[in-house]
């Protein structure tokens, strides 16, 4: 009996038919795959482990990855076209961005030119080192322009570590808030896990991403082995990611 209650599951198997809302599929475009032939290995991989549905969210940040949602566009087709020729379209195959919070977003915000994961969310990320001064205008601004901000992975930001209460503030806010895969083991390091199970045991977060980059990822997040109790704080994440974004 003990045994039973003590089980843990291979992450994947609690991924089969969701839809991934954060990952970095597209070829030579970000930090994530350089090539076509690359692009194509993980997805594919991906795809092998159960994983059928994605929303390729390459980064948008200025001073480091000055990418358009043309350029994007473009590359994704190439990527699309690829993968059917390849007969490896996964069933959702779609495509965003992940935007960094930084003066360039206000103007695309202002715009209203955002490359979005769905009608009204906007998957966001702010920067490792500190958090932008002006981030409650930011949240203020996508509300009022009807938008709905998704936090990523708020567990590697080290300064939210201390300050949970800012983190509170932006849930009041209705910000919403997504949990990396690779955070449900110590990949990022031991705070890293441990904030994200604080986070998790909380109820902060609505969606669970991987953000996979490359095949690393992909092995690691494929090794990762769930506790019952972990499991029954994730399933409704990975229901509630599904739900959504089918
Ligand atoms: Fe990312």
């Amino acid at each position: 009996m003990l045994t039973i209650l003590h089980k843990k599951r291979l992450l994947p198997e609690l991924l089969q038919d969701y839809v991934d809302i954060h990952c970095h599929l597209i070829h030579d475009i970000d930090d994530g795959p350089k090539t076509l032939y690359d692009s194509y290995h993980l997805i594919k991989r991906a795809m092998e482990l159960g994983i059928n549905g994605f929303i390729a969210t390459p980064h948008i940040m200025a001073d480091m990855y000055p990418n358009t949602p043309q350029l994007i566009s473009a590359q994704y087709d190439e990527l699309k076209q690829h993968l059917e020729e390849k007969d490896c379209l996964p069933k959702v195959f779609k495509v965003a961005a992940e935007y960094m919070v930084d003066d360039n977003f206000e103007i695309q915000l202002n715009n209203k030119n955002l490359l979005l994961l769905s009608d009204r969310y906007v998957l966001i990320e702010f920067p490792f080192i500190q958090i932008p001064m002006n981030i409650e205008f930011i949240i203020d601004s996508l509300f009022a322009l009807d938008y709905i901000p998704v936090l990523a992975h708020p567990e590697r930001y080290r300064y939210f570590h201390h300050q949970g209460d800012f983190l509170t503030l932006l849930k009041q806010k209705g910000c919403k808030f997504q949990i990396n895969a690779l955070s449900l083991s110590t990949y990022y390091g031991n705070s890293i896990h441990k904030a994200a199970m604080h986070l998790l045991e909380e109820g902060f977060y609505s969606f669970l991403g991987t953000d996979i980059h490359n095949q690393l990822h992909l092995s690691k997040l494929s090794e990762i082995k769930v506790k019952k109790n972990v499991e029954r704080l994730i399933t409704p994440l990975i229901e509630n990611t599904k739900n959504i974004f089918d």
